[in-house]
């Protein structure tokens, strides 16, 4: 009954709002936000829950370490390198300006004001790996916490999503700024991070190699690129002899989007449990059966990757996917910057997109990959077939494609290979033949810096 007094309700307020002489899409519209209009909101048990789910799945996805700190300070003792010897660490430590050079950002909004201040002086000294120390007790630094014993000395460390999937505006100084969750840190080296670990043994066993072996592969991946599938397949390089890690995507505009990763390995909430448990190291519990394939994940089988389990009581991850989960489903595209793209020129490229570049038959706007099962074999899409055949169903995924231009920087495809949207018509213009000119070629490249 209640149902038929919307429709009720629909029809009336139509009826009294749409004698405009509007198109009926227009007039479908608002009869959509005169219903809701009619709803009683003064006790939306809904929205209060939504509001303190993001509020919620925001503190997870910034500051949770899920326990890492287990492996990350305790195991690889990266904290050592970060404090130096001066610091009761091991060697130089890492300054300030080494952090911002390696991609670490500062979240200016955690920085006390004689902090800040101090800092907007040049009173403090970004060499001193003593300084990286004070931004960690006020826990400054973006996706990295610092665990601090009671005499002052860092102890342990861990890291969070943002430490890869958020940025900062650059308000304050350049790498120094207001947080971007969301947006990938393509200025962030995580091999170089890593490497300086001084006990990489764990990891070294794990791919049956020495640790200078791995050292050696993880400074070659990079700024904005990360290797999730090494921990699973062993591939620290491929038959070329070059590792292949991936670029770090944003994690925003998502919603819609049925799967995730270059390679869909699954939903938003698969993957932040996989990541969750199997690259960051938390505590916690995750089940993927495919990686029992022992032919093509012979590290996962062995180690039972598929088969993590928790008890409920200590599980720190489980109980933090449904918050975290819609958080990253909440953060919309960021918006291109006016004057970032001529319109005239983006209004031309979307006609092409949608009709002679026949973008659109994968990219399917609004969302820009497809309703549905939204992957493509290798062929499909004209390039190698390395890192579908890494994944599960040995494809790539359709790339939602808004917000392009804030993670323009490490290039575009998983890996990079095309340093510009340009290389990447260009690609797919003698893939599928196109007969795109130049001027079109630029009109696309307008409307792609338009999305
Ligand atoms: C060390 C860097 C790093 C950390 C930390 C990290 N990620 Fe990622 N994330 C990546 C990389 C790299 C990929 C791409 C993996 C691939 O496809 O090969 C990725 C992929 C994703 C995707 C898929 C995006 C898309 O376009 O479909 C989501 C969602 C995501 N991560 C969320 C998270 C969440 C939530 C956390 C914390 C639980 C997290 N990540 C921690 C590097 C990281
Ligand atoms: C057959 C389906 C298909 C068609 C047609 C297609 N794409 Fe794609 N597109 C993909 C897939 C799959 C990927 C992901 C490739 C990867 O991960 O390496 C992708 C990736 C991209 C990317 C890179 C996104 C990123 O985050 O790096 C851009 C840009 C893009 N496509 C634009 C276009 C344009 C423009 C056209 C039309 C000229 C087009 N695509 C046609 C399937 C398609």
């Amino acid at each position: 009954m209640r149902s038929t007094g919307y429709v009720c309700a629909f029809l009336f307020l139509c009826a009294v709002n749409c004698t405009t002489g509007d198109g009926s899409d227009k007039r479908e519209e608002r009869g959509v936000v005169a219903v809701s209009e009619a709803i009683d909101h003064s006790n939306d048990s809904v929205k209060d829950f939504v509001n303190s789910q993001i509020d919620e799945g925001r503190k997870t996805f910034r500051y949770d370490t899920f326990g890492d700190e287990a492996f990350w300070g305790d195991t690889l003792q990266l904290h050592r390198a970060i404090a130096g010897q001066a610091n009761g660490g091991v060697g130089g430590g890492v300054s300030p300006r080494t952090a911002l050079a390696v991609g670490l950002k500062v979240d200016v909004d955690a920085l006390p004001h004689d902090l800040r201040d101090a800092l907007a002086a040049g009173q403090v000294n970004l060499d001193d790996p003593a300084s990286t120390l004070a931004l960690l007790k006020v826990n400054a630094v973006v996706g990295v916490t610092g665990v601090f014993d009671q005499s002052g000395k860092l102890s342990s460390m861990g890291i969070q999503c943002a430490l890869c999937h958020s940025t900062v505006d650059n308000s304050f100084a350049a790498g120094i700024g207001h947080r971007l969750d969301g947006w990938a840190n393509r200025d962030l080296d995580v091999g170089t991070i890593v490497a300086l670990a001084p006990d990489l043994s764990v990891v070294a066993s794990l791919l049956g190699v020495d640790q200078n072996t791995v050292r050696s592969v993880l400074v070659r991946w990079g700024a904005s690129k990360f290797d999730a599938a090494v921990f699973l397949d062993g591939k620290a390089v491929g038959s070329d002899g070059n590792p292949h890690p991936t670029l770090i995507p944003p994690a925003y505009g998502l919603a819609g989007v049925n799967l995730h990763t270059w390679t869909g390995w699954g939903g938003v909430s698969h993957w932040n449990a996989f990541v969750a448990n199997l690259e960051m190291h938390g505590k916690g519990t995750f089940y993927d059966p495919r990686l029992d394939d022992a032919a093509r994940f012979p590290i996962a089988a062995a180690q039972h990757f598929g088969h993590i389990s928790t008890p409920p009581d200590q599980d720190r991850i489980t109980p933090k996917l449904a918050a975290l989960q819609l958080y990253q489903l909440a953060l919309a595209a960021p918006k291109p910057p006016t004057g970032s793209f001529n319109a005239t020129a983006a209004a031309r490229g979307k006609a092409l997109f949608e009709g002679k570049a026949r973008c659109a038959g994968c990219h399917v706007p609004p969302l820009y990959t497809e309703p549905g099962w939204n992957m493509h074999t290798a062929a499909e899409i004209g390039i190698d077939e390395f890192q579908a055949a890494r994944a599960p169903d040995q494809r790539y995924r359709t790339s939602p494609l808004r917000g392009l231009f804030a993670h323009a920087k490490g290039g575009f495809y998983h890996d990079g290979r095309f340093a510009t949207l340009a290389d990447v018509i260009a690609h797919y213009n003698a893939t599928f033949t196109l007969g795109l000119t130049s001027t079109e070629t630029s009109d696309l490249v307008e409307f792609l810096k338009s999305l």
